[in-house]
């Protein structure tokens, strides 16, 4: 029985030196130490012995059983290191590797260029002012010398709502609503960025629903002068210090007298193109000295308070400066077109 049990220990020891993973460790185990396992057999037997031999044979089953479970324990020990090692190294992240770059967006060109402009008249002591883009009939006409059947209504072809209600056509009726809150006796310095609507085919150079900046200047003694000094500056100041400028006599209602303003075209320098129609220049906003009625209308005495106003397009002024051919482009949201100006 020695012998045998002797065998055992050097099998199980054996076996367990080359066991090389937790569950064949764990089958070992049962398969020497468990219920039917081999030294468990083996101790079955020990009735059979004489009374001499049964307390040496059972240190001795007792030293095997020992030296067996302490080489499980070892080898149990050695193979969770080597496992925990492996699962390290398989779980590792490697910081050197570059990230994936994260695709971050930017402001639309339009809020860029009206950013632009507001700095620019921020700069020379304008407000920001805003307006609904819901207008009465009143503010976006009448308050303007448009009354009801006046025929330079059909100059801007409107989205009615109601009878008294429609998307205004122009930011213009801001003008009478700043005036309207200064309650006519204060000087005005604002401009006002927003969106305007008309009923026109879109088309390269027509959409429905643009951006304009209305400007709007009222104090005692202000001059055409200084409604010429102060579109210069603008101009030069978004355009570049090179690019010539011209006022034109023209019509609006709401001003008298009325200018538009052309810069020179930069595609073919004043000689005529497709782009300037042939003309050498590119109309760009309107302007004029503040109608008196509409200056009386908001509140304000004609003979105390002179004024000047200008209505200009964003979205003619960006297609100018980047070139851009069609003003759908700014209305399509397609972001090969957008990320172009992510850093104009
Ligand atoms: N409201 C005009 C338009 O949309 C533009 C304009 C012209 C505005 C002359 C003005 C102005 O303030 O003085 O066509």
């Amino acid at each position: 029985m020695k012998e045998q049990l002797e065998a055992i220990k050097k099998e199980a020891l054996e076996a367990i030196d080359q066991s090389q993973s937790v569950k064949g460790l764990q089958e070992l185990n049962v398969a020497y130490l468990g219920r039917k396992g081999s030294l468990t057999t083996v101790l079955r037997g020990m009735g059979q012995l004489s009374k001499e031999d049964r307390p040496v044979v059972g240190q001795l089953a007792n030293e095997v059983r020992g030296a067996i479970e302490e080489a499980l324990d070892e080898k149990q020990e050695i193979l969770d290191h080597v496992e925990l090692e492996k699962q390290l190294e398989n779980e590792t992240i490697d910081v050197t590797l570059p990230g994936r770059p994260v695709k971050v967006g930017g402001p639309h060109i339009l809020t860029s260029i009206i950013e632009e402009i507001e700095d620019i008249f921020i700069g020379l002591g304008y407000e920001i002012k805003e307006g609904p883009e819901v207008e009465t009939d009143y503010y976006n006409f009448e308050a303007l010398n448009l009354p009801k059947g006046h025929p330079a209504r059909d100059m801007q072809d409107t989205f009615y709502i109601t009878n008294e209600l429609l998307m205004r056509t122009h930011t213009s009726p801001v003008q009478a609503r700043t005036m309207r809150a200064l309650e006519g006796n204060r000087p005005v310095r604002m401009i006002c960025p927003g969106k305007v609507y008309r009923r026109d085919n879109d088309d390269a150079t027509h959409s429905h629903q643009f951006t304009q900046i209305e400007g709007l200047y009222v104090d005692k003694n202000v001059r055409m002068s200084d409604l010429k000094g102060t579109l210069n500056t603008f101009a030069k100041k978004i355009f570049g210090e090179d690019r010539e400028i011209r006022l034109r006599p023209s019509f609006f209602p709401f001003t008298e007298p009325s200018v538009e303003m052309d810069i020179l075209c930069k595609v073919c320098s004043g000689k005529g193109c497709s782009v300037c129609k042939k003309s050498g220049w590119i109309e760009i906003l309107g302007a004029g000295m503040v109608h008196p009625k509409v200056l009386a209308m908001a509140g304000y005495d004609p003979e105390v308070y002179t004024g000047f106003a200008f209505g200009m397009g964003p979205d003619r002024i960006a297609m100018l400066k980047y070139g851009v051919d069609d003003i759908r482009h700014f209305y399509k949201n397609d972001v090969r077109f957008l990320k172009q100006f992510h850093n104009a």
